[in-house]
């Protein structure tokens, strides 16, 4: 089935947000949403209250410029089966000192379902922030393409989708001439690899999920 990409919208962040909370159920959805805390749920439906707080982060990011692009799965079959978002990506672009340091942490930006843990929250954020200082020096990702997130939806995954979406940004970062950056999960890491991302300082754990920071640079005329 024919798989594109186009930039997403704000309508696309309920989508957005259960493929992010489908995609990462197993490593850091895990630890943000623990099954400790799923009594307190709003909703009664622990994953909604997820899939909501994604999408809230998704259109909040969406407004501050973050660059977002979905694939669309799109079966031109003659059935009448609609296109799909199917995955989804964000990056964080280039921007001054000013603009990097602007505004609440991350965190702090939305707001937040009783079901998610604040404090987890807060210290899987400033562990990324203080790798990443580690792995590229303070002026971390500022002159960097930063990819943000990055999710498949598990059902339409191996399909080449995350490349598809990566490769997209990669293309775009070249045309600027910058490099890009990344915390990489295991999941991600082989493809990251394979498009010639490499990975920057120690591995480290968050909550049990191996984490990596990676960067990629343009390959130079003339190199293998
Ligand atoms: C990581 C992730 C985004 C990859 O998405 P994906 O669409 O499955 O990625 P691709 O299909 O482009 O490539 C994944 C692997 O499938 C392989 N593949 C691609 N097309 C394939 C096909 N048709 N058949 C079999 N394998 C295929 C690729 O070679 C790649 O292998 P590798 O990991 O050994 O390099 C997805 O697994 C995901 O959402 N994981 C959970 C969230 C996460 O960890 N995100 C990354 C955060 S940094």
């Amino acid at each position: 089935m024919p798989l594109r990409i186009r930039p997403a919208t704000e309508a696309d962040s309920f989508r957005i947000g259960c493929i992010g909370r489908d995609a990462f159920r197993d490593t850091v959805s895990r630890a943000l949403f623990p099954p400790e805390l799923y009594s307190k749920s709003p909703t009664g439906d622990p994953g909604l209250d997820e899939a909501l707080w994604r999408a809230a982060r998704n259109t909040r990011r969406l407004k501050e410029g973050k660059l977002t692009y979905v694939a669309i799965d799109d079966p031109q079959d003659g059935t009448t089966a609609e296109p799909e978002v199917v995955g989804y990506c964000q990056w964080e672009l280039p921007c001054s000192e000013e603009q990097s340091n602007a505004g609440a942490p991350e965190v702090d930006r939305d707001p937040t379902p009783p079901t998610l843990d604040r404090e987890r929250a807060r210290a899987i954020m400033e562990m990324g922030e203080r790798k990443i200082k580690e792995a590229l020096g303070e002026e971390g990702h500022r002159d960097l393409w930063y990819l943000m997130i990055l999710g498949v939806d598990p059902a339409h995954q191996r399909r080449g989708i995350g490349r598809m979406l990566v490769q997209h940004g990669l293309n775009l970062a070249r045309e600027q001439g910058k490099a890009a950056f990344l915390i990489a999960t295991p999941e991600g890491k082989g493809l990251y690899q394979s498009l010639g991302f490499e990975q920057v300082g120690d591995a480290y754990d968050v909550y049990g999920t191996v984490h990596c920071s990676m960067l990629w640079r343009e390959p130079q005329a003339g190199s293998a």
